[in-house]
């Protein structure tokens, strides 16, 4: 039997190395998309020692150009991917992308759009899987608005931000439901787990936090992931809190505001770096979807 081909983002440290751990076997191909190849070589080295075949590519969320280049540099070395967690995630942290988005926007949000949409072939191929990691974060914002997103973090705290970059993971599950059907898409909050996401909490309280939270451990963590993964897609709900399929934030279901947040970030992307190839190969045949970039290309 072919090995199954997996993708998780940030899969260097918390959550998402966890993931890599248990999903690690004899018939798996990890593949590890993360910004630092010093920091994933030890998981690596654990991941092969379980018996998978696991390798590092390069990619900054941060950076549309980086998230291209890594589904580029994926699809050179596979036809297909059966799995992708879009797991890696920035919180508190302040200021824009390098293309010129808040922070955590750009990072949580438009990086994975940019990564998943450029390996929709090779997802399309395998009849795949994308998961997305968002968070019961997801639930504060009142309101759906993509005014700010252009701006440098408003917020001290940045977690008004990060709550909006998590709604924004789960309108982009939802819509790319329904504009790719050929492939699954979920959405999961992995639980209040102790990983690296507090570093921007302030000493000594950061200490006491996972107490004072009751958090749970990385590799609790990793275990929605894994349902979010092996659900039959019969049974697929758009959103997982924790280990069960939970109804979303009203504003998560929204069409309009999925079709909105779709539609600006194919725009971003556009702009920023041209069409995809794959984009360029339907817009000479088969359908567009109806996206701004079907109708800039036209
Ligand atoms: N921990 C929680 O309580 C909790 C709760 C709800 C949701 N979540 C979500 O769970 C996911 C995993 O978080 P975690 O708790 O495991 O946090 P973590 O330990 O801080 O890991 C985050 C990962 O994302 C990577 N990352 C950050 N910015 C990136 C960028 N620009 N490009 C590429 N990778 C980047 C980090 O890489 P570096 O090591 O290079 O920084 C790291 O590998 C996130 O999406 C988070 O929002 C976590």
């Amino acid at each position: 039997m072919a090995a199954r081909t997996i993708l998780i983002t940030g899969a260097n440290t918390g959550i998402g190395a966890a993931c890599a751990r248990a999903l690690a076997g004899p018939d798996v191909h990890l593949v590890l998309a993360c910004r630092s190849e010093d920091k994933t070589a030890p998981v690596l080295a654990e991941l092969r020692a379980r018996g998978a075949k696991a390798c590092f590519l390069s990619l900054d969320l941060a950076d549309l150009t980086s998230a291209r280049a890594c589904a580029r540099a994926f699809v050179e070395e596979h036809p297909r991917l059966d799995l992708l967690i879009n797991n890696a995630g920035l919180a508190g942290s302040r200021g824009k992308t390098k293309d010129g988005f808040e922070l955590a926007f750009g990072t949580n949000h438009l990086g994975h759009h940019e990564l998943t949409l450029s390996l929709l072939p090779a997802l399309e191929a395998a009849r795949g899987r994308v998961v997305n990691v968002s968070s019961g974060n997801h639930y504060f914002p009142k309101r759906f608005e993509l005014d700010g997103v252009r701006e440098a973090t408003r917020s001290t705290t940045g977690l008004a931000e990060y709550s909006f970059s998590k709604l924004c993971n789960v309108l982009f599950t939802a819509e790319l439901r329904r504009r790719h059907p050929s492939v699954e898409a979920t959405s999961v909050h992995p639980g209040r787990i102790a990983s690296d996401i507090w570093r921007r909490v302030p000493w000594p309280f950061r200490a006491w936090l996972p107490t004072l939270l009751a958090m749970k451990t990385v590799d609790e963590g990793a275990r929605p992931l894994l349902v979010a993964s092996e659900t039959p897609a019969q049974e697929l709900p758009l959103y997982f809190h924790g280990l069960r399929p939970r109804g979303a934030n009203p504003l998560a279901l929204r069409e309009d505001h999925a079709k909105a947040l779709w539609d600006f970030s194919e725009a971003a992307c556009l702009e920023a770096l041209g069409p995809r190839v794959a984009d360029k190969a339907r817009t000479n045949g088969a359908s567009t979807h109806g996206t701004a970039r079907g109708a800039l290309l036209s």
